[in-house]
C-alpha cells in the first residue's frame, strides 16, 4: 500500500522562501514519488487561533491556493483542500484527542510560549489547541509522512503522542508521522537574524517579488568588509551564502568562501547574481499563477474536488475513532 503524506501551511498570504524551500520543495519531490499518496491542505481553522481579519481569509486562502498549484502541486496526482471544508471531521477529531492530551504538556510547548509572547492578549482555547487541530489534519489521513520546515517538529512530536495515546488506549492503528526534510528545512531572514517569517517585516523574500523587488530586498542584507580570517557562520554574511548555496549550488558557495579568505568578496555583484538567481527560480511559477489568476472557476473545481476526495478517507477515520472511543457511530 502506498504511504500517506499530509502537508499543510497556513493562509497568511502569498507564500515565501522559506514556505517554498522548507515545505513546497519537499511536497513536489514526495508528489511525484509513485511510492506516497499525496494531500496538501490550506489550513484556515489554523488561522483563527491568532488575531486574523475575517473579511479577508477567505483571500488568502485563494492566494495560498493558487501559489501552490503555480509551484507545481498537481491536483491530478494529489488531493488539495481548504481545511474548513471539512471543519466538521478534522475539529471533531481534534476534540477527541485533547481527552488524551494533558493541558500541561500543551502549556509547555515551545511554539504555544512563542506565541504567547507576540499575542500577549490572545491567548486562547483555540491557541493552545492549535498542535491538536494539527495533529487531526494529519492522522485523519493516517498520514505518516510530513513535508514541513524544522520549526514544525515540536508539533509534529505532539502528532505522535497523540498517534501512541490513540492507539495504547483505543486500539487504533495511526502511525507516528516524521518530517521529510529538504536542503532548505530552515531558511534564514535575510536581515541577518532569526528564520525568514512572514511576521517579521523586510525578512523574506516572496514567491511574486520581480527581480527589482529581489534586488531591493537584498539590499538591506547586512554584509561586512567582504574579507576575514575565517568565514562567519552565523549573521548575514553567513545567510547570503546559505542562499548562495541553495540557488547556485555549493560550488558557487566555496569560491565565495575562498574568496572571503583571499582576495575578498563584493557584496554588490553577490547580491546582483543571487538575484537573477532567485528570480529565474521564480519566474516560471509567477507565469503559472497568472494563468491560474484568469481561471477561477478551474481553481474552485479543484478545491471542491480536493474535498471529496478527502472527505471519504476522514470519514472512515472519524467513524473508526468514535466506535473505538465508546461514541455513537
Ligand atoms: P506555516 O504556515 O507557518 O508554514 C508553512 C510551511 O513553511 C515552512 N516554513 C519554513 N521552512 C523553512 N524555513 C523557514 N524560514 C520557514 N518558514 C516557514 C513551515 O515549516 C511549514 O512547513 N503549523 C503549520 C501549518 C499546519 C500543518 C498542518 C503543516 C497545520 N496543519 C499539518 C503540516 C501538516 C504552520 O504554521 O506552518
Amino acid at each position: 500500500m502506498k504511504k500517506r503524506v499530509l502537508a499543510g501551511m497556513r493562509p497568511t498570504g502569498r507564500l515565501h522562501l522559506g514556505n517554498y524551500l522548507g515545505a513546497a520543495k519537499g511536497m513536489l519531490a514526495l508528489q511525484d514519488d509513485p511510492d506516497y499518496e499525496t494531500l496538501f491542505t490550506v489550513v484556515d481553522i489554523h488561522a483563527i487561533t491568532t488575531p486574523y481579519d475575517a473579511t479577508s481569509l477567505q483571500q488568502s486562502v485563494r492566494d495560498v491556493y493558487l501559489d501552490y498549484l503555480a509551484v507545481g502541486l498537481d491536483p491530478e496526482k494529489s488531493a488539495i483542500t481548504v481545511q474548513s471544508d471539512l471543519a466538521d471531521l478534522i475539529t471533531q477529531l481534534s476534540f477527541y484527542f485533547s481527552s488524551v492530551m494533558t493541558v500541561a504538556r500543551m502549556r509547555h510547548l515551545p511554539t504555544f510560549k512563542d506565541k504567547v509572547k507576540q499575542h500577549p492578549d490572545y491567548v486562547t482555547m483555540a491557541l493552545l489547541n492549535y498542535p491538536l487541530l494539527m495533529a487531526a489534519d494529519i492522522l485523519i489521513y493516517k498520514a505518516g509522512m510530513v513535508p514541513v520546515g524544522i520549526d514544525q517538529e515540536p508539533h509534529l512530536e505532539i502528532a505522535r503522542e497523540v498517534a501512541r495515546k490513540m492507539n495504547e488506549q483505543y486500539g487504533m492503528d495511526f502511525p507516528e508521522p516524521v518530517r521529510f526534510a529538504t536542503k532548505g528545512e530552515y531558511v534564514p531572514s535575510i536581515l541577518g537574524e532569526g528564520k525568514m517569517s512572514k511576521s517579521v517585516e523586510g525578512s523574506a523574500i516572496e514567491l511574486g517579488d520581480d527581480l527589482d523587488t529581489i534586488v531591493a530586498r537584498l539590499k538591506k542584507a547586512p554584509t561586512d568588509s567582504g574579507k576575514g580570517e575565517t568565514v562567519p557562520t552565523e549573521g548575514g554574511v553567513a545567510n547570503l551564502l546559505q542562499f548562495v548555496e541553495l540557488f547556485q549550488g555549493e560550488a558557487k558557495r566555496r569560491e565565495y568562501e575562498a574568496a572571503y579568505v583571499g582576495e575578498g568578496i563584493r557584496y554588490g555583484d553577490l547580491k546582483k547574481e543571487l538575484a537573477e538567481a532567485i528570480f529565474a527560480e521564480l519566474q516560471p511559477i509567477q507565469e503559472r499563477r497568472r494563468k491560474l489568476e484568469n481561471n477561477p472557476e478551474y481553481v474552485d473545481r479543484m478545491m471542491r474536488e480536493g474535498a471529496e476526495r478527502s472527505r471519504a478517507i476522514a470519514e472512515a477515520t472519524v467513524a473508526e475513532v468514535r466506535e473505538k472511543m465508546g461514541l455513537r457511530k
